[in-house]
């Protein structure tokens, strides 16, 4: 991996310990903004100090917590906003005009490429976003836990495959960024999570299935569960 071209921040903010990622190219100095929400002129106020622009909004989903600071990212900048498509259709919001992907789709901030990963589970059109060695996974994975699938859209199905596909096909290395702060850390590797992670101990599909939906509020903060811990015969 050579000399990183952009700098990641996270910024935790409102009620439930939000993390709002500011992805900034040091070439042209802009910037993008993942899940605006909450505690938006924070975010600007850091752009402004450091002399970026925000040219790109990127939601990994369309839950409330992660989005309702949009409109004030539009009243200061005229950004682009990016979605998955079929979050777009699950979401059905009339008065934004989003510019709509498919998994795989890469989006330029800058000079800096970010891969948008399909990752259902959470929402129909949930969004990882890859770049470099860093995986933003919003509320598809989280340190030590993963996103809900009991609300609407959601299907813990598609999450075990969603995992799956993350731990087999990207680096062990790779930095997990997580949507919220509900871990003993702020952030992991994909290797620490696949050890200690309760959902990467699921093996087969109906054990995921039990294991996610009989669970649906697990105790914060979420810490590293051994898999010879876990009471399965492995
Ligand atoms: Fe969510």
């Amino acid at each position: 991996m050579g000399d990183k071209n952009y700098t990641i921040d996270a910024l935790e903010l409102g009620p439930a310990e939000n993390f709002i990622y500011l992805i900034q190219d040091h070439a042209t100095k802009q910037a993008a903004i993942v899940d605006p929400a909450w505690d938006v002129p924070k975010a600007i106020e850091l752009m402004n100090e450091r002399g970026y622009k925000i040219t790109d909004i990127l939601l990994t989903h369309s839950h409330h917590d992660h989005i309702n600071g949009i409109q004030d990212v539009l009243d200061v900048y005229d950004a682009e906003l990016h979605i998955l498509k079929p979050e777009a259709e699950f979401w059905g919001d009339k008065d934004q005009k989003p510019t709509l992907h498919y998994g795989g789709d890469e989006i330029m901030v800058g000079e800096t490429a970010i891969k948008m990963l399909h990752t259902p589970g959470h929402t129909p059109g949930s969004t990882c976003y890859h770049l470099n060695n860093d995986l933003l996974t919003g509320d598809t994975m989280f340190v030590f836990g993963c996103g809900r699938c009991d609300f609407t859209g959601g299907d813990p199905e598609q999450m075990f495959n969603t995992l799956n596909k993350i731990r087999t096909e990207l680096p062990a290395s790779t930095r997990i960024l997580p949507g919220h702060n509900y871990a003993v850390k702020k952030t992991s590797t994909l290797e620490e999570q696949i050890k200690g992670n309760p959902f990467f101990h699921q093996h087969n599909v109906e054990d995921f299935v039990k294991f996610r939906m009989n669970t649906p509020k697990r105790k914060s903060p979420y810490e590293a569960e051994l898999e010879s811990n876990c009471g399965h015969d492995h």
